[in-house]
């Protein structure tokens, strides 16, 4: 049963603390956009940091990428994106209402009193029609046909366009692989749950190169890699579990896919895909522009073009799994402490400074250290309010450490740690704290 109060809550803070806006909220939002503020941006951005080392800079066998959002109308022809990348939707005459045909149980009618679309006596439903996906725009100054293109609904078509001019400039060999962290536009019908299904959205796909017949394998070696990246992000392995996908599930360019599911309080829904693409983007692609897109394999002398083995994972999904995750709320001598406990490699801020009391050459102190640390980790110099309220406050951002300048720092150099999760505090001599931050926050 999905947990709505705990999702309001989660929505709440997001705004309260500056992790997400509603986009354009002073115009009443835009539907199913939002924005990132500053802890939100810190937060996602260690999320994608997090999954490029994995992905790019810990492996020998991937090349990263940044392919424009806009690409030649054709690739979306050969993708199979214009013909295929459609929801069956149903209209209602009377409230304007649109709906997906084939999720209509689940959505609600917007007249009142509350009942499913269809329910009321003044319903009156279309048949349902196919509808494209893709938002369109036009280049250059014509608004006509010719001119149209597409923002891209998927970063992988720029993968497999660019998979020569990365193995000719990389000098990798097949088995290899690109890696991409971009934006995807979709023009969801039934958009919602907050960031997880938005209709403008971040993707960090990585699209692996191998010889035909290899494919089974190095599915199931992404399989196991990509859910040991989720556990190693600190997430409740509990709360984590695969969906395979049957026959009627599958995308047409897919022999094999399993998703990685989450258990929102809104229920189990998908974080990540692993596909089987075999070799069906590179065919797709070689028909449609004319040119080759094998791969000369030297050692043993034969050409083939190679499957793709994918794995595709939303951004903005993994960071609201990162905040549904964390956040758990406490009873702390009669008062709720409310804590997001990421893991210290995703938290926006890493250390709290703070002066136990506005005197006696403490801030001074408390704002050199800041400024020293700063320049290695990010930290937030606070000096209003009671320590306690400070701690909240850190509590509620997810930062894992708060250092206290007191008395005793002046006399001998150390410094207070507290530690977010346990509460407890540690003495940290206060020239060690930097690399003390360091080994215990980064991922
Ligand atoms: N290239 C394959 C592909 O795009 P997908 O299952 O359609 O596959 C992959 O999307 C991932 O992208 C999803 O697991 C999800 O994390 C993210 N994603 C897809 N649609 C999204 C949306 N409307 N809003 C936010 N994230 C989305």
């Amino acid at each position: 049963m999905a947990d709505t109060t705990l999702m309001d809550k989660i929505v709440s803070l997001c705004k309260r603390r500056g992790f997400i806006f509603q986009s354009s909220e002073i115009y009443g939002g835009l539907g199913s956009v939002w924005d990132y503020g500053p802890l939100g941006v810190e937060l996602k951005k260690n999320v994608k940091d997090r999954w490029w080392r994995a992905m790019v800079h810990a492996r020998d066998d991937i090349e990263g990428l940044d392919a424009a959002i806009l690409m030649h109308p054709k690739v979306w022809e050969a993708s199979g994106h214009v013909a295929g990348f459609t929801d069956p939707l149903v209209d209602c005459k009377t409230c304007k209402a649109r709906f997906r045909a084939d999720k209509i149980q689940d959505a609600q009618c917007p007249q009142k009193p509350s009942k499913k679309p269809g329910e009321h006596t003044t319903c009156e439903l279309t048949a349902p029609r196919m509808f494209n996906l893709m938002f369109k725009t036009f280049m250059g100054p014509v608004e006509e046909s010719a001119a149209v293109v597409y923002l891209r609904p998927e970063t992988a078509q720029g993968i497999y366009v660019n998979y020569l001019n990365v193995l000719q400039g990389s000098r990798q060999k097949v088995p290899f692989g690109i890696a991409q962290i971009g934006k995807a536009f979709r023009n969801e019908i039934t958009p919602g749950n907050f960031i997880f299904r938005t209709r403008e959205f971040e993707q960090m796909e990585m699209q692996f190169f191998v010889k035909p017949g290899t494919d089974t394998e190095w599915f199931e070696h992404w399989r196991e890699w990509r859910m040991a990246w989720h556990h190693a992000l600190g997430l409740n392995p509990a709360k984590l579990r695969w969906h395979e996908h049957g026959p009627g599930e599958l995308a047409h360019y897919a022999k094999a896919a399993y998703d990685i599911e989450y258990e929102f309080p809104f229920g189990w829904n998908e974080i990540e895909g692993i596909h089987n693409r075999t070799d069906f983007d590179l065919q797709r692609h070689q028909t449609f522009s004319g040119k080759k897109l094998d791969y000369f394999d030297q050692p043993n002398n034969e050409r083939f073009v190679p499957f793709v083995v994918e794995t595709s994972a939303g951004a903005d999904r993994v960071t609201l799994t990162t905040l549904v995750d964390a956040y758990r709320e406490e009873q702390v001598e009669g008062e709720t402490r409310v804590v997001l406990g990421f893991h210290p490699s995703v938290a926006p801020i890493k250390v709290g400074v703070f002066p136990l009391v506005k005197k006696d050459g403490m801030p001074e102190y408390a704002t050199r250290l800041y400024h020293e640390i700063k320049q290695h980790v990010n930290a937030f110099y606070d000096d209003s309010g009671a320590v306690g309220r400070r701690y909240r406050r850190m509590d509620e951002a997810g930062t894992p450490f708060c250092v206290t300048v007191d008395g005793q720092t002046l006399t001998d150099g150390t410094v207070t740690v507290r530690h977010r999760d346990t509460m407890t505090q540690d003495r940290v001599a206060s020239d060690r704290l930097k690399g003390w931050v360091k080994e215990r926050t980064e991922g």
